[in-house]
């Protein structure tokens, strides 16, 4: 049993981005943006969109890597998400410097994502908006971090929606 907590100081920080009215502007990385970080995406703009809450987020995804840019979803995590409702359209791209200025939070799916991240980061100050997408798991989850679907069947997929829309809803929760 792994026992994550959040931060408190994420929660603080969103709480003050929106007691100062503005978005709140986060960044869901993985290696290939194909798969667990669109599907994060999707998943946290449908969650923001159900509570009449879209205009005060900014939502996006990309990579550590550069295999797929351009590409949509990887077609097994579409066909799994459509079957959760959820259309993914994001266009894999790469992450960037400036989006380390462009995001509050890089949320990386695993310990490899935020090991790339780090070195990413333009300035140490930068480096303080990496945070771990299992922050936000619901205390007691058996993981303690997003596993990559790529070489999985359809439980690896399953699986992955299952965690994000844990962590995505405890996300939400934690800003309002
Ligand atoms: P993702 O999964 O990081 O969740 O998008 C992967 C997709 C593609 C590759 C690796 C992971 N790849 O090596 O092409």
């Amino acid at each position: 049993m792994k026992h994550h907590e959040l931060p408190g100081h994420i929660s603080e920080k969103l709480h003050a981005i929106a007691e100062r009215g503005e978005k709140i502007r986060i960044l869901f990385v993985c290696l290939g943006n194909i798969c667990r970080s669109p599907a994060a995406e999707g998943i946290m703009r449908d969650i923001v969109d159900s509570r009449g809450d879209s205009q005060n987020w900014k939502i996006d995804s990309a990579g550590t890597g550069r295999y797929h840019i351009g590409d949509l979803p990887d077609r097994r995590m579409r066909v799994h998400a459509r079957q959760r409702g959820l259309e993914l359209d994001h266009r894999c791209r790469q992450v960037t410097q400036d989006d380390f200025n462009d995001f509050d939070l890089i949320i990386g799916m695993d310990a490899s994502n935020i090991t790339n991240l780090r070195q990413i980061a333009p300035s140490p100050e930068a480096e303080k908006k990496i945070v771990a997408m299992a922050d936000f798991f619901t205390p007691g989850s058996r993981y303690d971090y997003v596993p990559d679907p790529y070489y999985e069947g359809s439980e690896g997929f399953e699986l992955v929606l299952d965690l994000l829309e844990d962590a995505c809803r405890n996300l939400y929760d934690s800003a309002s």
